[in-house]
């Protein structure tokens, strides 16, 4: 160890391990919500003597890193558990004159062979740092292990703390930096992502998401040739891309099979991830806040947190690295109030009445609504001061006395006597130019002084990261919250950033407004929640432009996109599988038919009933029969609820490949199940490569040995080995056509 005292450290270290152990056996009693692990949270993090350095192993991987003869702290393995762990000397006894360059926190300075994740200028105007090993500590943070290892600057007061807290039983490294400066003048950071990791020399493929409005979460695949490949965002919309991704070996990684690496980021402004690919085969994945028209002045003594980089390992393919997200979500993003709670059954009536909205059209809505057994009535755009139409009202929120003289609150008393809790849609970070707040605060929007406002659906972007803004949005907001008995927010954000100026802030502060908006943003929400705590939040953004872990951590459900075409549900639903559970995953019965394929309301119904089941479309218009239907499916959708948002996740037929989609979710003790079967449409026998591979659907998950009873569209028994093996007969027939089965565990 070059910087530290050994012996003091090792029995520094000891005391650590003993007391999170004891604090761990504590802790483990009042966490009933997280799976006990099958790894022994002493034996996650330990310390290596040949070379110095650390091993993380989590259930199925292994992390490693060293300290290197010029005291820089190098990545030495991360991937499957079992393979050789040997640390070549040449990497750790680097010769002094070149240093080493591969490195576990990158930093500009020196040579430069990776993507940097720190990047900073000096007081002094030097512009490379060189951080060093100082220390290092095993800590505890909200029941996991957690190893901070601390660097130095080598000249300067900057020290760089990286931290890496394990969820073992999910193979999955949390990673995030503390910069903190110690000189007696600002240090400008330049960059500073949240964490990097080596991947070993192999082929590798990259998977993301990217789309556009109506069009999200569609699977992308891409070979990771030489160079780098970006996946980021720039003005805080991310239909484009949310920030999740697997990388898998070309030859190896499939569905089920296979090591994949995946990620994923607690941040929703702009955010990056690069893969850099090396000659020698190696792959760097670094990620956090896209510092792009960025730049952050650390004042002395001040510390700047990054936010924190998921890592996680699967070697059961991609489905198990889908799987071990979902649980990550469901057991340690979510906020814990609403954590194990079931998402509601709701109805929004945006398509059916849009700005037109009045006290007596929306009860009636809510009496049909309530009538099928929908469970949050909610109510959208337009209840608000002047909100006619998009062009107007933005930012006033108030309750418009034209459409509701009386206010909102005799609608909520017979909404909520009618036994339905109330929501409501705001979109608090945008204001319309025609509105009060524009006119009394002009200077309030993003903008330079003699640049144009560019607007998109007729709106500008309020600086949140101001303080006037900010106060603004807490009082409103807790005025409607305090005077209406509301118990739902859906919160959107329908444009983009442009002209990202704030004129007004000291000329260093202004480089900082994206991510003071965000980390304003995060306040706003937490306030509000800490003011009102039984209020469910769904994120949306202009459909599903705002869905990553920093938002989910705060908001309980998401709305995943306007395009509630069945037919479109079916892929966009798929894509978004991979990276987030089905039980944030809002999906309206609509009867909009973006392709003009009619397709039958029960088709619409079971596409949305394997997510977060709602209903936006004008049920005054549905016949008898319809409503009837309707209710049916609630009634069956409230008995699999617990199985679709709470079991795993089996994906059987991509709607990518062919003509047929499937989906199977399972108890986690492999009791019961669910299974979707999505035919989109008919082709001749044979004549597709789904169809001549499928007559049957090989299920997953189940106990072999038992026996199951199969109902819904589906009656019988057959054996868990007879459903894996051999599967179920794929009998669903037609164009647009669909079917439910469920099975249960026979004991005896
Ligand atoms: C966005 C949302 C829709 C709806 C409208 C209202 O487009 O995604 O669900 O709330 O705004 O203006």
């Amino acid at each position: 160890m070059q910087h530290g005292k050994i012996e003091y450290k090792m029995i520094f270290v000891i005391a650590v391990i003993v007391i999170s152990w004891s604090l761990n056996s504590c802790v483990a009693q009042s966490r009933a919500s997280v799976p006990e692990s099958s790894v022994r949270q002493t034996q996650v993090i330990t310390e290596t003597k040949k070379p110095q350095g650390w091993k993380i192993k989590t259930a199925s991987s292994v992390y490693q890193m060293a300290v290197a003869r010029d005291g820089i702290v190098i990545p030495v393995y991360y991937g499957p558990r079992g393979a050789p762990l040997q640390v070549s000397r040449a990497n750790v006894h680097v010769s002094p004159k070149v240093g080493s360059l591969i490195r576990e926190v990158p930093f500009r300075g020196g040579f430069i062979a990776q993507t940097p994740s720190v990047e900073v200028i000096f007081p002094d105007r030097t512009r490379e740092c060189d951080l060093v090993y100082s220390s290092s500590q095993i800590l505890e943070i909200e029941g996991f292990p957690c190893l901070r290892i601390d660097l130095g600057d080598s000249a300067y007061g900057l020290t760089v703390s990286s931290y890496i807290r394990v969820i073992p039983e999910l193979d999955i490294l949390e990673k995030w930096l503390v910069l903190k400066n110690k000189e007696k003048d600002p240090i400008l950071i330049e960059n500073a992502q949240s964490g990097s990791a080596w991947l070993p020399a192999d082929e590798y493929d990259l998977f993301h998401l990217s789309g556009r409005w109506g069009n999200e979460f569609m699977l992308q695949r891409t070979r990771l040739t030489p160079g780098v490949k970006t996946i980021q965002t720039r003005a805080f919309v991310a239909h484009e891309n949310p920030p999740w991704f697997t990388v898998t070996p070309a030859k190896q990684g499939s569905e089920t099979q296979g090591p994949v690496w995946f990620g994923g980021l607690h941040w929703s402004g702009n955010w990056r991830f690069d893969f850099e690919k090396f000659p020698s085969g190696n792959v760097q994945i670094i990620g956090g806040i896209n510092f792009w028209d960025t730049a952050w002045q650390l004042k002395p003594a001040e510390e700047f947190s990054t936010p924190k980089l998921v890592l996680g390992f699967s070697p059961e393919g991609m489905s198990g690295a889908s799987a071990r997200m979902h649980n990550y979500i469901r057991n340690h993003v979510l906020r814990k109030k609403f954590r194990d709670a079931l998402r509601p059954v709701l109805y929004n009536s945006w398509y059916a009445t849009t700005f037109n909205v009045n006290e007596q059209q929306q009860l009636a809505l809510a009496r049909i609504a309530r009538e099928i057994g929908v469970e949050l009535f909610v109510i959208d755009d337009g209840w608000f001061k002047g909100r006619n139409h998009d062009r107007a009202g933005l930012g006033d929120w108030t309750v418009d006395k034209k459409k509701f003289p009386n206010g909102l609150q005799p609608l909520i008393k017979k909404i909520s006597d009618l036994g339905l809790d109330f929501g409501i849609w705001v979109e608090p970070e945008m204001v319309n130019p025609d509105s009060d707040l524009y006119r009394a605060h002009p200077d309030w929007v993003l903008h330079y002084p003699k640049r144009t406002r560019h607007e998109q659906r007729n709106q500008l972007v309020l600086n949140l990261a101001g303080e006037g803004v900010y106060n603004y949005l807490l009082e409103s907001l807790s005025t409607l919250l305090r005077e209406n008995n509301i118990r739902f927010i859906k919160w959107d954000r329908n444009r983009a950033l442009s002209d990202v100026g704030w004129p007004d802030a000291p000329v260093p502060m202004q480089r900082e407004v994206r991510i003071r908006f965000i980390n304003n943003l995060y306040n706003l929400i937490d306030e509000l929640q800490t003011r009102f705590p039984e209020v469910l939040f769904e994120s949306c953004s202009g459909g599903g432009g705002r869905t990553d872990l920093g938002i989910i951590s705060r908001m309980d459900q998401v709305w995943t996109s306007d395009n509630t075409d069945p037919a479109d549900r079916v892929m966009i639903q798929y894509g978004y599988s991979h990276a987030f559970p089905a039980k944030l995953m809002v999906s309206w019965v609509t009867n909009a038919d973006w392709h003009k394929v009619s397709p039958s309301l029960k088709f619409r119904f079971h596409v949305c009933m394997s997510g977060v089941l709602g209903i936006g479309t004008d049920l005054t218009k549905w016949s008898e029969e319809e409503r009837k239907l309707a209710a049916d499916m609630i009634a069956l959708y409230k008995k699999i609820r617990p199985l679709v948002q709470e079991g795993i996740l089996h994906r059987l037929h991509s709607p990518f490949e062919g003509n047929r989609a499937a989906l199977q979710y399972v108890s986690p003790d492999g009791s019961e199940a669910v299974v979707f079967l999505y035919n989109l449409w008919e082709t001749l026998p044979g004549s597709t490569r789904t169809a001549r591979a499928s007559g049957a659907v090989k299920l997953t998950g189940l106990d072999p040995d038992a026996n199951y009873l199969l109902s819904g569209d589906r009656r019988g028994t057959a054996s868990g080995e007879t459903l894996m093996n051999i599967g179920l007969p794929w009998f669903v027939r037609g164009n647009f056509n669909s079917a439910i089965v469920t099975l249960k565990k026979q004991t005896q």
